[in-house]
């Protein structure tokens, strides 16, 4: 398996006032003992066995109501819809539509799972550079409230195959240099997404020349884990030279801290910036707000909890292995996110480095990583991983994916069960005849 390239992982010692920023709201952390939403983390993990992830539903509800009430103080319509692809999973997307929260979709079938968790068409979003004729047929054919247009051949294609009126924005790529990990950037000129300022014009000449096609504004999307207002800012200053619109979708990407020296924006002040670059760029007051938070919804919710398999030093270096990696959490070992991991232990830390079960020595979730004395049988725990890590999730080394388990009130329940061995060779077909 290849994984992009590693940069450097700014990983930390943790102690429990340090992590406390980006645990799950309900966790607490004594020494060597944590729990979240009342429910002992090891004895969730001797319940349900690890890889563990643990889901604070609150947390996400208190993100949530954070996103609701910033934009009903707002002085527009404003709405938000959470970007799927973070964490795929139906509770959580049924849990937030319940709330008044749409959803952000870009495959079939990411519709399909919007559909499963009862979010009424209208309120989907549906992007996507690249969906193919049936997944845009069935955009139309289900009503989904907007369809994003990445580009002129979207228009053709979306409009041959609508059944109905289509009501869509246009992706624009606002020209802003990333203000993230250069995989998660996504508003500058010569990566893949969206038309440019310059190009726009023509495209919505196309859609007003369509006849099942209806322009209800424009989208842009700066990238994920932004840290800093001032590109959000900056992308809607940039768009507003188009003019004003029905609905400005200004797309996603708000970060989150994952280590105890970053700090990000709060959501209400986020919130806030959007909604004042849009009057200081010329927006008209009753133009729509729409945001598509992902990361900020869910990522510090959830935690992994693996257990420590071997620890052996090595060349003056100590490895602590423990029973998932790669095949479990993309972002850390590929650089993506800056892991914070910490050990269930107590005593005098040394730095370690953090390493997964597989065949690869790219297979690392951390380095440098203050832990106490660990053995074969501890717990480490992998704070924020809520966002693009089961969704990123894989077989590598036929390894099966982890559950994932909600808890609530001190009660926890399985949301997704452990993959089975069985269900790895499920899609596989076996001819007697040919082996
Ligand atoms: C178009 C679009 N909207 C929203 C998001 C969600 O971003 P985030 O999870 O950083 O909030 C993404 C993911 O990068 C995206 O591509």
């Amino acid at each position: 398996m290849t994984v992009p390239p590693k940069t450097a992982t700014p990983s930390t010692a943790a102690s429990p006032a340090a992590v406390a920023t980006h645990l799950p709201l309900s966790a607490t952390l004594e020494a060597d003992v944590m729990t979240i939403a009342g429910c002992s983390v090891a004895e969730l993990v001797d319940r349900f066995g690890s890889p563990l992830q643990i889901v604070d539903v609150t947390d996400i509800d208190a993100r949530a109501h954070g996103y609701l009430e910033a934009l009903a103080a707002l002085d527009r319509p404003a709405r938000a819809v959470f970007a799927t692809k973070a964490f795929p999973i139906i509770a959580v997307v049924a849990r937030l539509g319940r709330l008044g929260i749409g959803a952000d979709v870009t495959t079939a079938g990411e519709l399909a799972l919007a559909r499963r968790a009862k979010i009424a068409p209208d309120r989907i979003l549906y992007h996507g550079n690249a969906r193919s004729e049936d997944e845009l047929r069935e955009a139309a054919e289900q009503g989904v409230g907007l369809v994003v247009i990445d580009g002129p051949q979207d228009v053709d294609h979306l409009d041959a195959v609508a059944t109905r009126p289509v009501d869509v924005l246009v992706r624009i790529t606002p020209g802003i240099a990333p203000a993230t990990h250069e995989s998660m950037a996504t508003a500058h000129h010569g990566q893949k997404f969206g038309v440019t300022i310059a190009e726009a014009p023509a495209v919505f000449r196309a859609i007003d020349a369509a006849p099942s096609l209806r322009l209800r504004g424009i989208h842009v999307h700066v990238g994920s884990q932004i840290t800093a207002l001032e590109p959000f800012v900056d992308a809607i200053t940039r768009v507003g030279a188009l003019g004003s619109f029905e609905v400005l979708d200004a797309g996603g990407g708000l970060g989150v801290p994952q280590h105890p020296a970053m700090a990000a924006p709060a959501t209400a002040h986020y919130i806030h910036a959007l909604d004042d670059a849009m009057r200081t760029a010329g927006f008209d007051p009753a133009t729509e707000l729409i945001v598509e938070p992902g990361r900020s919804l869910v990522a510090r919710a959830v935690v992994t909890v693996y257990r420590v398999r071997t620890v052996k030093t090595s060349a003056g270096r100590t490895f602590v292995a423990v029973d998932g990696g790669t095949s479990d959490d993309v972002e850390a070992v590929s650089g993506l996110r800056a892991a914070s991991p910490f050990a269930l232990t107590s005593g005098v830390t040394s730095p370690v480095t953090l390493v997964g079960l597989h065949c690869d020595s790219g297979d690392v979730l951390a380095r440098d990583v203050a832990f106490g004395v660990v053995a074969p049988g501890s717990l480490v725990v992998m704070p924020g991983t809520g966002a693009y890590t089961f969704s990123l999730a894989n077989n590598y080394n036929c390894a099966t994916r982890p559950s994932v388990v909600a808890v609530e009130a001190g009660e926890a329940r399985v949301l997704v069960r452990r993959e089975t061995v069985d269900e790895l060779f499920a899609r596989q077909v076996i001819d007697p005849g040919s082996d």
